[in-house]
């Protein structure tokens, strides 16, 4: 099983292991993960999820949709080229021991 692990902006992380094809926001929000709200329930339609990926694994990850597009930016903390919804990003082998950093507010 696949496992993620999430930065905090003071640098503490949290490290978890999930079930394939789970989302960022769905592992975080199961998991206690300070800092993603999933408001929406993964429907790209809150902005309350948004990570920032790791440039390691940015390869791996999918296209971001047109739907993505639009709500990434509406984010509360500046949207950079490392910025996703974490609704949107699902996990599986490919990106394994993903790292995301979470920003510094989503509301
Ligand atoms: S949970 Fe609402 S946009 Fe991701």
């Amino acid at each position: 099983m696949p496992t993620i692990t999430y930065v905090q902006p003071s640098g503490q992380s949290d490290t978890v292991t999930v079930e394939d094809n789970t989302s960022l926001m769905r592992a975080a929000v199961a998991n206690n993960v300070n800092g993603i709200v999933g408001e929406c329930g993964g429907q790209a339609m809150c902005a309350t999820c948004h990570v920032y990926v790791r440039p390691e694994f940015a390869d791996a990850l999918p296209d971001i949709s047109e739907d993505e597009e639009e709500m990434l930016d509406c984010t509360t903390a500046e949207r950079t080229d490392a910025s996703r919804l974490g609704c949107q990003v699902r996990v599986s082998t490919e990106l394994d021991g993903i790292v995301v950093d979470i920003p510094e507010g989503q509301v």
